[in-house]
C-alpha cells in the first residue's frame, strides 16, 4: 500500500466505549492512521475530545455533517479515506441498523457508503446478545463478509457473567490488520472471471445460464482485500464492482477470451469462476426472428475453452478452474483438472439449491493433481472466497519455492 493503514473506528453507545481509547492507541502502535466517529449515545460514554486528542483528528459525531470546503460530502470522503472500518463497541442498535441498511447518522451513512473490509466487536448484555432477532442481523452482516470479533464471555457491566463483553483492544487490532489483508497477495496481480456469458441468437435473444457472478465477485473482493491488484472480467451481471477492483465488462465467450488473452500475461493467479457458454450460434439472425417464421434453426458451434487457452496466455500464473457439476462431482472434477491443464480445480455441486448458482453461499472441494482434495463446507461466498484465496496463496508460494519459473508447467 506504501502508506499507513487508515482505520475509521466507529464507536456506538455502550459501557465498553471506554476501551476505545486504548484501541486507538493500539492501532497507532501497529502503524495505523486512525480517525473516530461516535454516535450520540457513545459520546455519553467516551468524550469525543479524548478520541480527538488521541487520534489527532476531528471526531465525527452524530448527524449528517454536510459538505467540506470542496463541496464533497463528508461521509462519502471519509468512506473513501478509510481502508478498514472498525466498529467497537458495536451495540445491538448499531448492528441492527447496519443489517437493515439504515443510514440515519454519520457513522451509519459512512458505513453504508464504505466498500472495504469491516470488522465489528459486539458488546452488550448476554440477554440481548442471545436474542434471535439480533442473531439474525449479525448473521446478515457476517454473510456480507463483515468480520465479527467476539463477544467474549466474562463479567458484564451488570456484574453478572455471560457472553457479551467486547473483545480486548489487542485482539481487535490483530483482526483489523488481518482484515486489511496481509494474505501474501501484495504486489501480485490476480485476474478473476465471473458471471455468465451471453451468446446472441438475434438482436433480442441469447443463450446463457444462471450464474449471478456472486462467486467470482467475492473472489475478486477477497483478492483485493488481500492487497492484490485485481482485474475482474465480468459477464453481464447486476453487481457492484468490489472495492479496489478493476473491472472489464464482456458479453460473449469470445469477448471474455479476448480480454483474458490481453490481461492474463500480467497475472500471478487466474481464477475462472465464470460460467462460460460452451456453444454459440454459428450465425446470428439479424433483427428479431418473427414467430410466424417458425422456430429458427440454431446451428451451434463450440466456443474455445478459455481455461485451456490460459496455459499459453499465462504460462507462469497459478491457473484455477471451477467445475459446475451434478451427479459424479469428484470423477468429473478430476477429469477436468487434467483435461483443462489447471493447477487447482474448485468443484461445486450445482444440482443443490442451497449452493452454487445464484445463491449467497457455496460449498466446494478443491482438487489438485497430487495430494488429497480440500473440502470447504457451506458458507457465505465472501467467506469462502477468503479461505480459497489463502489456499491459492499457499499453492503459489509452494510452487515458487519448489520450481523455478522457467520450469513451471
Ligand atoms: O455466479 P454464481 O451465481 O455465484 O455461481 C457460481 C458458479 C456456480 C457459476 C461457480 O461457482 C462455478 O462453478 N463456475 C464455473 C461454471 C462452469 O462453467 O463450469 P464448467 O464445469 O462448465 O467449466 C469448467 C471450467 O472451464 C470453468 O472454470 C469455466 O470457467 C471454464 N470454461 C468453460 C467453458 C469454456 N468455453 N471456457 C472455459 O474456460
Amino acid at each position: 500500500m506504501g502508506r499507513s493503514l487508515r482505520v475509521l473506528v466507529g464507536v456506538s453507545g455502550g459501557i465498553a466505549a471506554f476501551k476505545t481509547a486504548e484501541l486507538v492507541r493500539r492501532l497507532q502502535e501497529a502503524g495505523c492512521e486512525v480517525r473516530c466517529s461516535v454516535t450520540r449515545a457513545a459520546a455519553a460514554f467516551v468524550t469525543p475530545l479524548t478520541l480527538e486528542v488521541l487520534s489527532g483528528a476531528p471526531v465525527y459525531q452524530e448527524e449528517y455533517l454536510g459538505a467540506n470546503g470542496s463541496g464533497q460530502e463528508l461521509h462519502i470522503t471519509t468512506a473513501a479515506w478509510a481502508d478498514v472500518l472498525c466498529l467497537a463497541p458495536a451495540t445491538a442498535n448499531l448492528l441492527s441498523r447496519l443489517a437493515l441498511g439504515l443510514a440515519d447518522d454519520f457513522l451509519t451513512t459512512t458505513a453504508l457508503a464504505f466498500g472495504g473490509p469491516v470488522v465489528f466487536a459486539p458488546a452488550m448484555h448476554s440477554e440481548m446478545w442471545t436474542k434471535e432477532v439480533l442473531r439474525g442481523h449479525v448473521a446478515t452482516l457476517e454473510g456480507r463478509g463483515m468480520r465479527r470479533i467476539g463477544p467474549e464471555v466474562g463479567r458484564l457491566a451488570s456484574g453478572e457473567r455471560g457472553a457479551g463483553r467486547m473483545a480486548e483492544p489487542e485482539r481487535i487490532t490483530a483482526e483489523v490488520l488481518a482484515a486489511s489483508g496481509s494474505r501474501g497477495l501484495e504486489g501480485r496481480t490476480v485476474v478473476v472471471t465471473a458471471g455468465p456469458t451471453r451468446e446472441p441468437i438475434d438482436d433480442v435473444r441469447f443463450l446463457s445460464n444462471r450464474s449471478s457472478g456472486r462467486m467470482g465477485f467475492a473472489l475478486a473482493a477477497a483478492a483485493a482485500e488481500g492487497g492484490a491488484r485485481v482485474v475482474l472480467v465480468a459477464g453481464p451481471v447486476d453487481l457492484a464492482t468490489p472495492w479496489r477492483v478493476e473491472r472489464v465488462d464482456v458479453t460473449t465467450a469470445l469477448e471474455m477470451g479476448e480480454a483474458l488473452e490481453r490481461l492474463a500475461s500480467e497475472a500471478d493467479l487466474v481464477v475462472m469462476a465464470a460460467a462460460v457458454a460452451d456453444y454459440r450460434l454459428a450465425k446470428t439472425f439479424p433483427g428479431k426472428v418473427k414467430r410466424h417464421q417458425g422456430p429458427p434453426d440454431l446451428d451451434l458451434v463450440e466456443n474455445p475453452d478459455l481455461l485451456v487457452g490460459l496455459a499459453e496466455w499465462a504460462p507462469d500464473a497459478l491457473r484455477v478452474g471451477f467445475a459446475a457439476e451434478s451427479g459424479e462431482v469428484e470423477a468429473e472434477a478430476r477429469r477436468k483438472l487434467v483435461a483443462k491443464g489447471v493447477h487447482l480445480l474448485v468443484a461445486n455441486d450445482v444440482s443443490r439449491r442451497d449452493i452454487g448458482f445464484d445463491v449467497d453461499a457455496n460449498e466446494v472441494t478443491v482438487f489438485r493433481p497430487t495430494g488429497e482434495p480440500v473440502f470447504f463446507e457451506r458458507r457465505p461466498k465472501l467467506l469462502l472466497a477468503r479461505d480459497l484465496m489463502d489456499l491459492f496463496v499457499t499453492e503459489m508460494e509452494r510452487r515458487e519455492q519448489t520450481t523455478p519459473a522457467a520450469a513451471r508447467p
